[in-house]
């Protein structure tokens, strides 16, 4: 079972993760991994932070001659900004006074968070709550990744609507022709379609003059998954749920939807179901894939399909109506260095964090505290699915 936890606050000395459960002998490459950092930093519409950071992951344990070997691996990743934050963010207590942060923003944990923390300045949960943690997270499922690539398992996350401008160009295509439809994407948006780009482009632009800010939605799309990962025979082991709860937790999703999701509601059960036929070359197979891989929480062999909504997000440069909690004064949110539209960014996090479902899901199946012996063990699966 693959397990983790990230640590760290947005402006301390930096972002660590512990990542539990990966087999021994697995080639690891530094530079593999700080190439998804680079990835998550870029997208056209991101805010000043990430000319501040070039992130850079360090492998602190778990790895020797560039080989997992079995112990937990601890990542970390430093915070450049911290130089600027020392005094406001120092560990030990001050002599100085720090301005407190006073003011909640809606659609943050802010208030709520310091409710909960009892927390009289809000810098306290913003640190924490900030997208910046994903840095560490998303280490998890490029470690993640490594080990499916052993696997033939592929998986790609990538953008199809930014402020409403969507695209379905992607919808019969595989992975490798995506890839290179968002390859050629000169402003890193992960969007496939590239003739709708400049409208795109226009848009974020606009939305940065008004201090305004824009979503959209992401897919996440899995190849190569055998069928049987995953599980229906208890509600917490479900594979879509496991899912869902990864991407939900990812800061800015507020909805995720599988396969035909909630276009279901527009059709009858005689449509959508993905009619099973069976042949000897091909074993079984379907024709259409409404359920986008997944059927009772259990992989069915199927690409798996996989979209998510993120939200405009909420620091506007143009500031929100809230209250200061100290004086109760109706105030203006303040504005601090922000992004503009962080979808294409998302998309790479949401790829990252499905992968560590799906390993999860294999190595319930098939797992082993080697790699040699798990593939071994991945050739007599294969065999079962082929005779079944
Ligand atoms: C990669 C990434 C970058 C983000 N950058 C910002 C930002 O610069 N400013 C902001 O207000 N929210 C940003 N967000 C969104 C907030 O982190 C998020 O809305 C907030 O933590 C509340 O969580 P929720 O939207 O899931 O409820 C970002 C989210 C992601 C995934």
């Amino acid at each position: 079972m693959i397990r983790y936890l990230t640590a760290g606050e947005s402006h301390g000395k930096g972002l660590t993760v512990i990542i539990d459960g990966i087999p021994s002998n697995l080639k690891i490459d530094e530079r593999e991994l700080n190439l998804i950092l680079a990835e998550r930093q870029k997208g056209y519409g991101r805010g000043g932070r990430q000319k501040i950071e070039s992130d850079r992951a360090e492998i602190l344990s778990g790895v020797r001659f560039g080989k997992t070997i079995g112990s937990p691996i601890s990542v970390f990743i430093r915070n450049n900004d911290y130089e600027n934050w020392k005094s406001r963010m120092s560990i030990t207590p001050i002599n100085q006074s720090v301005d407190e942060f006073l003011i909640p923003r809606p659609g943050h944990a802010d208030l709520s968070g310091g409710i909960r923390f009892n927390h009289r300045d809000l810098r306290n949960v913003l640190e924490r709550a900030s997208a910046r943690e994903t840095a560490a997270r998303i280490i998890a499922g490029a470690i993640c990744k490594i080990l499916l690539k052993e696997f033939n398992i592929e998986i790609l996350g990538y953008v199809v609507n930014i402020a409403g401008i969507s695209t379905n160009i992607d919808k019969k295509l595989d992975i490798k022709d995506i890839i290179k439809k968002i390859k050629n994407d000169k402003v890193d948006l992960r969007y496939p379609d590239s003739k709708k780009i400049p409208l795109i482009i226009k848009k974020i632009d606009s939305a940065m003059k008004k201090g305004d800010t824009l979503g959209g939605i992401i897919k996440v799309i899995a190849e190569g998954v055998p069928p049987g990962l995953g599980d229906y025979t208890q509600w917490d082991r479900k594979l879509d749920g496991k899912i869902a709860m990864a991407l939900m937790s990812l800061q800015s999703i507020k909805g995720v939807e599988f396969g035909a999701g909630f276009s279901y509601a527009n059709y009858s059960g005689s449509f959508v179901h993905d009619a099973i036929y069976y042949s000897k070359n091909k074993g079984y197979y379907r024709k259409t894939n409404n359920a986008g891989g997944l059927e009772g929480g259990v992989t069915n062999g199927n690409k798996i399909i996989i979209r998510a909504v993120v939200k405009p997000i909420s620091t506007l440069r143009k500031g929100i109506d809230s209250v200061n909690i100290k004086t109760k004064l109706k105030s203006k949110t303040v504005y601090e260095r922000s992004d503009v539209c962080v979808v294409p960014a998302v998309s790479i996090i949401a790829e990252n964090l499905v992968a560590i479902e799906i390993t999860n899901a294999l190595m319930e199946q098939i797992g082993c505290v080697e790699l040699n012996l798990m593939k071994e063990n991945y050739k007599n699966y294969l065999r079962h699915i082929r005779k079944y």
